[in-house]
């Protein structure tokens, strides 16, 4: 998500945290800032927009001193702007923060008590507080440890104390954080690209590790202050290979990024003791949730597919009736929409102008309006009642993955609120869907490490002109998904359709050329999903089955299986589109294809 540079050595601090920070613009953000040592005071400088709006800041002002910090942040908590900037400083601590904090608005709460102002609506300046409390006589390690024990949610932090001119306090929690090895000077970052340009030698830290750098030497601790070895490891990536963490394209680096990006934005919304969720900005009353009659989505895309997820999972749990719209059709059908309607309006750019005009017509039309965005004040969740944030942090690849999970994750809960609310998902089945919502990054990772077989799979049918996508229930959406990110990326002819409408159409085109991706999974229509799949075994046709593994029933059917671990029904669709994904980029990049940025396509579609 954000960019975060150290520097502790002989040399001017803000030249070297400046070009760190550069080196993470490719990821994106909204806003940078530096707060630099000079020995006896720390000064902070800091700007919303791009690093050259805060370098021309710095042309006027110096920032002297040879031990400081830099930070380019994506908003999370409160829009972009210089208040909300990072670093965050009070009392005597300044410091940087990547990571979501979960129990930020009790602690907020506690600490204005206390008479603490808070000057941004961050999550961070919690930590700044928190820190400057424990801070007293103590040195800032030991205080930092103490605030972190008061703390729940991720974290990679680096902190400064106005006492301490020659430290950088550095901790992690989930959140990534890499310590660099110079000579004479000692470096961190969240990211290796921002530090490739001074050094090849890198400790990674690991959750609950705390570390001390000077310019002299780092030394790493636990959290209760026992010290802990970290290999050293020698990085020899290009700067290329490093911006996308090794990955040879960022889209594969997202796909594997979506059980922590799944987790993020479940973090600090489970209440796991009373079966329910807590949405900070959805800002709607029980009451309303109660009262509405319809919900109504409409989105685009790949954001649209998470609509029809998203309609399966409202229906089953508060049995409320949803219609899933392409938002360039909703604005031109003269739609019946208006009071006692929740138009949702689903976008990971929050920018796309048909779903903004959607939201706008509903809205004009007398219906309650709900933004499910990624990116943080963006026009869609601006123009909207209420907000979502997805937190699946920037998406470079212009094909959506990790955007479409945190979707689908966002919208899981907002299913469990409205049921909830509605009095139609009793607190146990709530509890047994929350439980299996948080257990669904782990579902994620094991798709992942089965990686190799999806690749096999991919490099037999490269040279394959035709697929189709088959799916029934609330997989369906997953085989339109499927099929759009195999066109999108790799040109290749590929169709979405419910396994049930087989026979009124596209089994016309089954011959031995054709490859159906059919999600088989055990449970319901299972047996049904076996008997489309025989239909197309007695055309020819080639079948790639995702199913449990050890099904040899489906195995009979199958040229090729793809295994993913069993689900909920509600959680099934996220799990099962990471195989869609893997096959779609594996076989577009046997095919040399630019996965990143695939021919006539764009991120953010502004334009009708
Ligand atoms: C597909 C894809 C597009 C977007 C669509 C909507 O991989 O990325 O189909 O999903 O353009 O974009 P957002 O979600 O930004 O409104």
């Amino acid at each position: 998500m954000c960019g975060i540079v150290g520097y502790a050595g002989p040399r001017e601090a803000t030249p070297i945290l400046m070009e760190g920070l550069s080196r993470l613009e490719y990821r994106g953000y909204d806003s940078a800032g530096l707060a630099v040592h000079d020995g006896a005071d720390i000064r902070i400088l800091r700007s919303p927009g791009k690093l050259a709006r805060l370098a021309g800041l710095l042309e006027g002002r110096q920032l002297p001193g040879t031990l400081g910090i830099g930070h380019t942040r994506w908003a999370t908590h409160g829009p972009p702007s210089e208040q909300n900037a990072h670093p965050h400083a009070s009392g005597d601590v300044v410091l940087v923060h990547n990571g979501i904090l979960e129990n930020h608005a009790e602690l907020r709460r506690a600490l204005e008590k206390k008479g603490r102002r808070f000057t941004s609506q961050t999550d961070t300046e919690v930590f700044a507080h928190l820190i400057d409390e424990e801070l007293g006589r103590r040195p800032l390690e030991q205080a930092v440890a103490r605030a972190l024990a008061r703390v729940r949610g991720t974290y990679a932090l680096a902190v400064l104390s106005r006492r301490e001119p020659d430290r950088i306090v550095v901790a992690r929690s989930s959140s990534p954080l890499v310590l660099g090895l110079g000579r004479g000077e000692n470096l961190v970052a969240s990211d290796i690209p921002a530090l490739l340009g001074h050094t090849r030698d890198f400790v990674f830290l690991e959750d609950g590790d705390l570390a001390v750098l000077t310019a002299a030497r780092v030394e790493i601790r636990t959290l209760a202050g026992e010290p802990v070895a970290r290999p050293t490891r020698r990085i020899d990536w290009s700067p290329l290979m490093a911006e996308k963490g090794g990955h040879k394209h960022f889209m594969h680096k997202e796909i594997h990024e979506q059980p922590r990006a799944l987790a993020d934005t479940l973090t600090g919304r489970i209440l796991h003791g009373r079966a329910d969720v807590r949405l900070d900005d959805l800002r709607f009353e029980a009451a309303e949730l109660k009262a509405l009659g319809r919900v109504v989505i409409a989105a685009c895309g790949t954001s649209y597919h998470a609509g029809l997820v998203a309609k399966f999972l409202i229906e089953w749990f508060a049995r409320l009736p949803v219609e899933v719209d392409l938002a360039s059709e909703f604005r031109y059908r003269r739609p019946v929409v208006g009071k006692g309607d929740l138009l949702v309006a689903i976008s990971q750019s929050g920018e796309t102008a048909d779903t903004l005009a959607a939201l706008r017509e509903a809205k004009r039309l007398g219906a309650r309006t709900l933004a499910v965005c990624n990116a943080v004040d963006a026009s869609i969740p601006r123009a909207a009642d209420g907000v979502l944030y997805t937190h699946a942090g920037p998406e470079i690849g212009v094909a959506s993955t990790k955007a479409f999970v945190t979707q689908i994750g966002a919208l899981f809960l907002l299913a469990v609120r409205l049921g909830r609310a509605r009095r139609k998902l009793s607190p146990e089945e709530a509890g047994r869907q929350l439980e299996a919502l948080a257990g669904a990054p782990e579902l994620l990772e094991a798709v992942l490490r089965d990686e190799a077989r999806i690749e096999a799979v991919a490099r037999a049918y490269a040279q394959t002109r035709d697929f189709l996508y088959i799916a029934r229930g609330a997989n369906y959406p997953i085989a339109l998904e499927g099929a759009l990110k195999l066109k999108e990326i790799s040109y290749i002819h590929a169709e979405g359709y419910p396994a049930g409408e087989m026979k009124h159409g596209p089994i016309a085109l089954i011959d031995e050329h054709v490859a159906v991706v059919a999600v088989a999974c055990q449970g319901e229509s299972y047996e049904k999903m076996l008997s489309n799949l025989a239909e197309v075994r007695a055309r020819e046709g080639q079948v790639i089955a995702i199913g449990q593994a050890g099904d040899e029933q489906l195995g009979a059917l199958a040229q090729h299986q793809i295994h993913v671990p069993r689900a909920l029904p509600s959680v099934a669709p996220m799990v099962n589109v990471l195989p869609m994904q893997l096959l779609a980029y594996h076989i577009a990049d046997f095919h040399g294809t630019d996965v990143d940025q695939p021919r006539n396509l764009a991120k953010s579609v502004t334009v009708e």
